[in-house]
């Protein structure tokens, strides 16, 4: 059926655009109906035009001389009202069977919607059993419920609407940082450094009989990216503002509502750094422009989440885009976690990790809005964190920032620019062989340099409000899941 569709309407458009090219004007039929998004459509800039969408059917409803259907191809929440003469029903035209209409837009006597499609002509292009389908027309199913279909979640309001967010704030944060004169890099996915344990690791190696005897493919044990950290260290060294965002993974055996084997990260490497400041100052501009955009940008997405998700979000993202984010250091961090009367599982002593309970408190404490802790302790921190030389605590230039209701949603250091201190700390954990080329960036033109990593699904359950990672990524992958 579609294809003798498309055939008829290829020949329309062939014979009126070889008429328009000889009459020295180019256009076309007017027959021809002009194939919109939904999204265009609803726009209501083709009042009175032939046009075509393609989508799926979101509801149907039929009355004695007409059938209602709303319509949605994912460009926008709403979907459009097709308005079709009982004639044109058909038993197939059910709750989520996939559709081409073809009518004229005309403005909607209806308040709710501005424009409607006065079909002439439905086909059904995929049939949908809507007693099998997992979702219920008109019901509001949870994001829990949903994640049990990660092939047709993309289907509900909800997960589309999370899906052009994420879209949008990856649209924001690259033009942040092109816009701040960032260059971007794609660092290797795979590779050999495990960013001295910034994660459990993936190993790679093929599969197959040619690859049975054991030997490394690349000749050295080789991984999936934890982090591109070192390898913007490398390029940061000739081009100052360096920023990557790409998959990263980490073979952690964690079923927390805050961790993935398989996530996204945001890393910016900045060269000429004078203190940790610079790099909180980048970090928190960035999440106040990208959260600005989508507020901006996805207005009806981000109203459906704060209103029927997680009702009451919209003011904590609100007073987080207001306020400027408080620095402590570590700390102070701990002075405030020990004078607290909360029981916490994990200990508060100097020295101790801050656990995901110490980091929502510590938020908690600070009014509910980002916070900046720095100056950990030195121990604490990987090899390349930069030595603060204090006394009797010793700390290092290290900054995490929390935020609500997910904790850590950054990790940056001043990186140790010091051959003599970064030499005597890598033969200490005798690793000077392994990354004899990393001191070599000291060697060569070493400039003080720092940078940070921000987890880019914790940030959308950050301004979302939603309190499982699995339902902000589009596939989630976690240790025992089965894999699409
Ligand atoms: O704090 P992390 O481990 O920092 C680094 O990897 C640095 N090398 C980054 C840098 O300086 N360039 O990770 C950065 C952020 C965390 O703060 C967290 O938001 C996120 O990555 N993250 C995860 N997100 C989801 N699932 C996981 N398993 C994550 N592990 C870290």
């Amino acid at each position: 059926m579609l294809q003798s569709a498309a055939k008829v309407l290829s020949f329309a458009s062939a014979t009126s655009v070889s008429r328009g090219i000889e009459a020295g004007i180019r256009h076309y039929c007017k027959n021809t109906p002009t194939k919109l998004r939904v999204s265009q459509a609803l726009s209501g800039a083709e009042l009175g035009s032939n046009i075509k969408v393609q989508g799926w059917v979101r509801s149907v409803r039929a009355q004695k001389a007409n059938v209602f259907l709303h319509v949605n191809d994912g460009s926008s929440l709403q979907s459009l009202q097709v308005v079709a003469s009982s004639e044109l029903s058909d038993p197939l035209l059910t709750f989520g069977s996939a559709v081409e209409v073809t009518g004229i837009l005309k403005k909607s006597p209806h308040q709710k919607q501005p424009v409607e499609l006065d079909a002439k002509q439905i086909n059904v292009v995929g049939e949908c059993n809507p007693v099998d389908f997992p979702f219920k027309i008109k019901e509001r199913h949870g994001l829990e419920y949903i994640r049990q279909f990660p092939h047709l979640r993309c289907r509900t309001n909800a997960f589309s609407s999370l899906l052009r967010i994420r879209s949008e704030a990856t649209a924001a944060i690259h033009s942040y940082f092109k816009d701040n004169g960032f260059v971007e890099i794609n660092t290797p996915i795979i590779t050999s450094n495990d960013c001295e344990g910034a994660g459990e690791l993936f190993q790679v190696e093929p599969s197959g009989p040619d690859y049975a005897d054991g030997e490394n493919f690349f000749s050295v044990p080789a991984y999936l990216t934890v982090s591109g950290q070192l390898h913007l260290e490398v390029v940061s060294g000739a081009f100052s503002k360096v920023y990557t965002f790409g998959p990263t993974f980490r073979a952690e055996n964690s079923q927390s509502r805050r961790h993935l084997a398989e996530f996204y990260m945001v890393e910016a490497e900045i060269s000429f750094t004078q203190s940790l400041e610079d790099l909180t100052k980048v970090m928190e501009d960035m999440f106040r422009f990208a959260t600005e955009h989508v507020l901006a940008h996805c207005v009806e997405d981000v109203d459906l989440f704060h209103k029927h998700v997680t009702p009451g979000h919209r003011d904590t993202v609100d007073a987080m885009i207001k306020n400027s984010f408080p620095v402590i250091t570590y700390r102070e961090a701990i002075d405030i976690l020990r004078r607290s009367s909360e029981r916490f599982a994990f200990p508060t002593d100097w020295g101790c990790d801050l656990k995901t309970e110490h980091e929502k408190y510590l938020v908690k404490h600070c009014g509910n809005i980002p916070v900046f802790v720095t100056d950990y302790p030195y121990d604490l921190k990987p090899f390349y964190a930069r030595d603060n030389q204090d006394h009797p605590e010793r700390t290092a230039a290290a900054v995490d920032l929390l935020v609500p209701g997910v904790g850590e949603l950054c990790g940056g250091s001043l990186r140790e620019e010091r051959l003599n201190l970064l030499s005597a700390r890598l033969e200490e954990a005798g690793l000077e062989d392994v990354y004899s080329w990393y001191l070599d960036l000291r060697r060569f033109g070493s400039v003080p340099h720092g940078g940070f990593g921000l987890g880019f699904e914790r940030y959308l359950q950050c301004i979302l409000g939603v309190d499982n990672i699995k339902d902000v990524v589009p596939f989630p992958r976690f240790s025992h899941s089965c894999l699409l």
